[in-house]
């Protein structure tokens, strides 16, 4: 009796500890770190990429993407007229394309990358 009494309260322990557990650490924390402009190759354009493209997500899509500069410029119409991006225009559209296609071009390798499946 007293045993099973011991299992109970144990038993209650546990599930009442759980909600608070899974309140701790909330999605948003555990699925996205903060990322901080460092983030992307230093360069002329990293602070403005790094603004004008995390407000509707991370810049990991950007980091694994290699596009030529025509690509990139066609990407931003269509995160303008497909997604609602504050259209791009200008000196900072130039600024934005060119850093984009300098880090992100095609079959680049940026230093120190490694491709894990020969490693
Ligand atoms: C207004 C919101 C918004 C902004 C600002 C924005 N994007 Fe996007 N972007 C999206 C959405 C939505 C998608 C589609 C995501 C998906 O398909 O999962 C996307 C997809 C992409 C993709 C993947 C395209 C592909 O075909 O693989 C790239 C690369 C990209 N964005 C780059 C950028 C860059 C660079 C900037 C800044 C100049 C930027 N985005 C700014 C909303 C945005």
């Amino acid at each position: 009796m007293l045993r099973q009494l011991a299992f109970a309260l144990m038993l209650g322990g546990g599930l009442a500890l759980a909600p608070h557990v899974i309140a701790q650490t909330s999605l948003d924390q555990a699925t996205q770190p903060t990322e901080e402009p460092s983030i992307l190759p230093a360069g002329e354009g990293q602070e403005e990429v790094f603004y004008a493209c995390t407000a509707c997500h991370s810049t990991a899509i950007i980091r694994r993407s290699r596009f030529s500069e025509a690509r990139w410029d066609e990407l931003m119409t269509w995160m303008t007229e497909v997604h609602g991006m504050a259209p791009l225009e200008g000196d900072e559209r130039r600024l934005i394309v060119t850093y984009l296609a300098q880090h992100f071009g095609p079959a680049q390798t940026r230093p120190g990358a490694r491709n894990p499946f020969l490693n």
